[in-house]
């Protein structure tokens, strides 16, 4: 697949003519949330002109439908093992969760995202945060790279664990403040959308999103060398974003991204013996035999190698050319 494949297309039909079923390692989504987004704006205090036009909102008495359908494509199309990130508002998330309860998703963790710029309200609570449902598909091998960004034994100044932090399901993260920026009605900040790829994908994975919006998380899957397939409906937005991804270079944000340490493959830097060789290329041989997938045999042999994905394919290539 190539680096991106993006479509002025409705997500439904879309999957149904461009993805495979099983091909998609990862899905991160943030769906149209059937709140009248077009209204949304007035609660927000920012200059409307940068916002671009033709936002698609769906109406409420269609939203359990529309759900039930684009979450049984997602269902389709990822690989058994590979993981969904839904995000949500309160309001029709019942309707999220019903539609997931009509497929074989399992969640796994419910993820609360506390933002900044909160829909400014005097008579209740101000609302400040959105729902973020992580679910597996059952039955294959889960990417969770747990020490990615914190290494086991990192502490922070009072000697608390650095990782269990980064874990913990409530996650305290700012909006991106873009003034005299072109925009699209909410956009997920990059920082969020990084934390979950390196929890859930590795490099060369395919990622989709089914409701592109600002592209947000095309621009971040292509920063960090995975490979992505997205829909847009709204043509503005789409014709954009779409400019704006040919500017990007494959791999930008990968300097700047947090990395656990000791988080490397334990064998790395150790020398390949002959033995290990001809282990390495007969459980490819067993593996690949049951999956037909020589991605994700790599990554499975990366844990039983203590080897980085790179490291083994280039092996794996010398061997055929012996
Ligand atoms: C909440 S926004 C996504 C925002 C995006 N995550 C970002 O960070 O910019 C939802 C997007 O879904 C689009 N949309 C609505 N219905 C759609 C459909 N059936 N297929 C594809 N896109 C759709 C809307 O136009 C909107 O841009």
């Amino acid at each position: 697949m190539a680096l991106y494949q993006l479509y002025n297309m409705d997500c439904i039909s879309g999957a149904q003519q461009k993805i495979d079923d099983n091909s998609v390692d990862l899905i991160i989504t943030d769906p149209p949330f059937a709140i009248e987004g077009d209204r949304l704006h007035k609660h927000y205090h920012r200059k409307e002109k940068y916002v671009l036009n033709g936002y698609q909102e769906i109406a409420l008495s269609d939203y359990r439908q529309f759900s039930l359908n684009w979450i049984k494509e997602a269902e389709r199309v990822l690989r058994p093992g590979g993981s969904l990130y839904i995000f949500s508002g309160y309001s029709n998330l019942p309707i999220i969760f019903s539609a997931l309860q009509n497929t074989n998703f399992r969640e796994i963790n419910h993820i609360i995202w506390k933002y900044n710029f909160g829909v400014y309200t005097t008579k209740k609570f101000i609302s400040s945060h959105y729902h973020i449902l992580y679910c597996i598909k059952p039955q294959g091998q889960v990417t969770f790279n747990t020490f990615t960004r914190f290494g086991p034994d990192e502490k922070d100044a009072q000697g608390k664990s650095l990782n269990y932090r980064d874990r913990e399901d409530v996650w305290i993260i700012k909006r991106e403040y873009k003034p005299g920026q072109v925009k699209n009605k909410n956009e997920l900040p990059s920082e969020l959308l990084i934390k979950l790829m390196q929890y859930s994908s590795n490099e060369a994975d395919v990622v989709a999103d089914f409701f592109l919006g600002g592209f947000s998380t095309a621009k971040v899957a292509v920063g960090l060398k995975r490979r992505i397939i997205g829909f847009e409906i709204n043509p503005v937005s789409f014709d954009y974003h779409i400019e704006e991804m040919k500017k990007l270079k494959p791999g930008f944000l990968l300097a700047q991204i947090k990395s656990g340490k000791n988080a490397s493959p334990p064998n790395q830097k150790k020398q390949w013996h002959e033995n290990e060789l001809q282990n390495l290329y007969k459980r490819y041989i067993q593996i690949y035999t049951q999956l037909k997938n020589k991605k994700q045999t790599i990554q499975i042999l990366q844990d039983e190698f203590g080897r980085g994905y790179f490291a083994i394919l280039n092996q794996l290539d010398r061997i055929s050319k012996k």
